[in-house]
């Protein structure tokens, strides 16, 4: 199945050089800044984003439209909007795409961002290693400048706004909004107590509104066809719009897609993705970046109340429960950044949650002490499981270390780091119980060849 809707975020992404000007406004980039910032009052476009719910796409899922009323400035105060552009979390490439395929809708974003919630500077985080993106954007950064939507004036309006890229060097705890503040500032990148939170006390002590690069790039869409209608795009309540949809890992056809809010995992992967490579079976599925718990397809929907909020999925597999920030909560996992990574039966769950708690381990900034040993402890426990030389109870173990790391650091990035361990061993534990027994089955402990074998298949 298509998506039913015309494609919005997507839209110009097929056009010959979509990135540059001329041919992003043929094909309509900043006719919604200009018709905002001349004729719209601010007030009334913070309420459409408001009406729009917006659910932060940068993982947390926090509404955009609340953290925005979050702004109380004092006379004194410039406020700031820095959109986030770090994007480092494994299984996760959506907003390169924007910054690569369509950088105007993203700048046309953040000007009536600034506009709506009294900014005059923005700026936008990418990550390193983005090279290609860094350099689309300061060039439609430029021509967005020449053509005098940026500036003193933008659009002839006395109200300045200037964009800034400031480019990170490969760390994903720069991410954190608050790690991310310190970093734009020229310190170490190691996140902040909260609160205060960033709207209030945020970049140069000043408020400031971290927004995801998605969740700034739907704004144009929002304005143009009213909160309400854009809301109206996705199938669940308080959960609005479309929305990008990675899928990476064993499926046909890899990659993005644009489609409304609450779709299933099972139309994401079958309909969207092509379905399983080699027609496989589906083992387990990342649903929203390495830090959100694997959903389980065998797995089924355990909710007969009919006050409790998945009854309407009661019996389901959890691959049939609408993908959105609420319904995902309830589920035990989250739907992070949507971007799925797909496993099929010859993935090892041990040796899938071991790839994972490495990649954790290296990144922890090292500043809580949960954090930076836990870390550690996990990837020490699952290499001795994997090797062979662990006990039963070196599953507990794990449980026990994830348990003593959850909530017990300044940010979330222990949290996402055990839950989805959590998750791997509640739902896989024969397999991890088998590893401490017999260490790793002889075909999965090299995993490329395990792949190159798929691929042969295919
Ligand atoms: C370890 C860690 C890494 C994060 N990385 C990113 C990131 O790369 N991009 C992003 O937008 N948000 C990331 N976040 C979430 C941000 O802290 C913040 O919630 C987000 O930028 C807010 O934007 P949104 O409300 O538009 O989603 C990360 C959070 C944590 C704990």
């Amino acid at each position: 199945m298509s998506n039913p809707t015309k494609p919005l975020l997507t839209a110009r992404y097929g056009i010959a050089e979509s990135w540059k000007i001329a041919n992003a406004e043929r094909a309509g980039a900043y006719q919604v800044a200009k018709r905002a910032l001349t004729s719209i009052e601010p007030a009334k476009l913070k309420d459409e984003v408001k009406n729009a719910n917006i659910r932060g796409r940068g993982g947390a899922g926090f509404p955009a439209g609340v953290k925005w009323g979050f702004l109380n400035p004092g006379p004194n105060d410039q406020v700031y909007l820095v959109i986030n552009a770090d994007e480092s979390e494994p299984g996760t490439f959506k907003d390169r795409s924007i910054m690569d395929l369509d950088p105007h809708r993203l700048i046309e974003g953040a000007i009536i961002s600034c506009y709506a919630i009294g900014s005059h500077v923005a700026y936008i985080y990418v990550r390193g290693e983005l090279a290609s993106s860094v350099t689309r954007l300061e060039d439609a950064i430029a021509d967005a400048r020449k053509a005098g939507y940026l500036g003193a004036r933008p659009f002839g309006v006395d109200h300045e706004i200037e964009i800034h890229v400031h480019t990170g060097a490969g760390a994903y705890i720069c991410g954190e909004e608050t790690a991310l503040l310190n970093s734009l500032e020229g310190r170490r990148g190691e996140p902040r107590l909260k609160p205060p939170f960033p709207a209030v006390k945020g970049v140069f002590g000043m408020p400031t509104i971290v927004n995801n690069v998605e969740t700034i790039a739907v704004v144009p869409d929002v304005i143009d066809m009213g909160g309400d209608a854009w809301s109206a795009l996705s199938r669940l309540p308080a959960d609005g719009g479309v929305r990008l949809y990675g899928v990476s890992g064993h499926v046909r056809n890899p990659g993005l897609f644009e489609a409304p809010v609450g779709i299933t995992m099972r139309e994401l992967i079958y309909d969207y993705a092509g379905g399983m490579l080699a027609g496989r079976p589906l083992k387990a599925v990342i649903p929203g970046g390495s830090s959100t718990p694997v959903l389980d397809p065998r797995r089924l929907v355990d909710a007969p109340g009919e006050d409790q909020p998945l009854h309407a999925w009661h019996g389901k597999s959890e691959i049939d429960v609408p993908m959105g920030v609420d319904t995902y909560r309830a589920l035990g996992t989250m739907l992070g950044t949507c971007c799925a990574i797909v496993m099929d039966d010859t993935v090892n769950m041990v040796e899938a949650c071991r790839n994972l708690m490495r990649f954790y381990k290296h990144e922890s900034c090292g500043q809580c002490t949960p954090c930076r040993e836990g870390t550690g402890w996990l990837v020490d426990v699952l290499n001795n499981l994997c090797a062979g030389r662990g006990k039963p109870e070196d599953v507990d173990l794990l449980v026990d270390i994830s348990n003593n790391m959850m909530g017990n650091t300044i940010c979330a990035f222990a949290d996402g780091t055990a839950m989805p361990l959590l998750g791997f061993v509640q739902k896989f534990r024969d397999e991890f119980i088998d590893a401490a027994h017999n260490g790793l089955p002889s075909d999965v402990r090299h995993d490329h060849s395990v792949r190159r074998e798929v691929e042969k298949v295919a």
